[in-house]
């Protein structure tokens, strides 16, 4: 049997973009596939400036088409392009105009507290004097709507731009602002870009000292969106002490080294919890995980978050705990979080 173009592009499947989850058939990398008894041609195409990426996958991709049984040749063309510049292009990070910086606070795993430190960060560089907004960029499972109590709905400049919803003096973008319930967005995978995409490009954010992105969780389509359309300042990666969190916060930190975006630290959440009756400690998850971690990546362990019922209460109330509590211990670990991010950045 000769091989067919679909086998070699099921074969393809499985090369991942250097760094994250999706692989090069999903996100439209193929341009074409020639076989020829025996002798595989794939043409892709690809925008980057990291000459690292169209090299990586060449050498993967023609490692599992050798791999193919009957296969005498394999050879993998690469066109490579400059990400393109000017507004609604489609890759190519760039910076936001008006935003001096932009942060990504992502993890491997989901639930480990992401939006809760987003949102709480957010507050705490607002309360250190600095223009503040933040975006929720999971498109699929949105929870800042909720963590600021508001369901507003955005509406649009003349320009067809969306004006943010503002609470708390920050500036807030949400799926949860345009759905009409909270259940999760069913979407395809191009949508889901755009929407990524028109969240940074098409918010009118206005001046800004920080926006801070809430990402979803892992290394998937939403991520590789994001690090193509803006240049980020940095990443804060999020993690309980967990061995199991601990593992992909570390995809996650590669993740970004891959695309050349500088890990400010790791925040360790949910790291003990002191028992209310009887002011004990308790290393729920375990114990130095976050500063092992942060040590393997030479990162600075930038915050221990305690897992806290206030903290839970006041973002499922709608008004963070920086908030609503500013000196409770967690606001102020946030507050140094967030000074030492400022440092980091200044
Ligand atoms: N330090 C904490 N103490 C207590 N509950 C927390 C803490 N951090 C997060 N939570 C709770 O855990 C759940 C998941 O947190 P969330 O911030 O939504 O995680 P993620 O965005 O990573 O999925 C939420 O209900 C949140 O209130
Ligand atoms: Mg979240």
């Amino acid at each position: 049997m000769p091989i067919s173009e679909d086998q070699v592009r099921e074969a393809l499947r499985a090369v991942r973009y250097p760094g994250f989850s999706r692989d090069i058939v999903s996100f439209g990398l193929i341009k074409g596939i020639d076989v020829n008894d025996g002798e595989i041609k794939v043409q892709l195409a690809l925008a980057t400036n990291d000459p690292n990426v169209p090299a990586t996958i060449k050498n993967d991709a023609e490692k599992v088409l050798h791999a193919l049984n009957g296969v005498r040749t394999a050879k993998v063309l690469i066109d490579i392009h400059a990400p393109p510049a000017g507004a609604g292009a489609q890759v190519g990070p760039q910076r936001l105009p008006g935003i001096k910086h932009v942060i990504a606070v992502a993890s491997g795993k989901g639930g480990v507290g992401k939006s809760t430190v987003a949102a709480n960060l957010a507050i705490a560089l607002e309360k250190a004097k600095a223009r503040v907004g933040l975006c929720d960029c999971d498109i699929y499972g949105p929870s800042i709507s909720t963590m600021f109590g508001t369901r507003e709905r955005p509406t649009a400049t003349d320009e067809n731009k969306i004006i943010p919803i503002e609470q708390y003096n920050l500036k807030l973008m949400s799926m949860g602002f345009l759905l009409d319930d909270t259940s999760p967005a069913i979407l395809r995978g191009p949508m889901v870009t755009r929407y990524t995409q028109q969240f940074l490009r098409q918010v009118e954010w206005g001046e800004l000292d920080f926006l801070i992105l809430d990402l979803p969780p892992g290394t998937g389509d939403i991520q590789l969106t994001i690090v193509q359309t803006v240049a980020l300042s940095g990443a804060v990666i999020v993690t309980t002490p967990q061995e199991v969190a601990l593992i992909d916060a570390r995809k996650a930190a590669t993740m970004f080294e891959k695309v050349n975006v500088p890990v400010l630290g790791l925040i360790e959440n949910m790291s003990y919890f002191i028992s209310p009756s009887d002011n004990k400690r308790y290393d729920i998850f375990g114990s130095g995980g976050g500063e092992r971690e942060a040590k393997r990546l030479r990162v600075p362990l930038l915050g221990q978050i305690p897992i806290d019922i206030a903290t839970r209460e006041s973002g499922d109330r709608g008004h963070p705990i920086v908030a609503e509590d500013p000196q409770s211990p967690v606001a102020r670990e946030f507050s140094k979080i967030a000074q030492a991010i400022r440092e980091k950045l200044a």
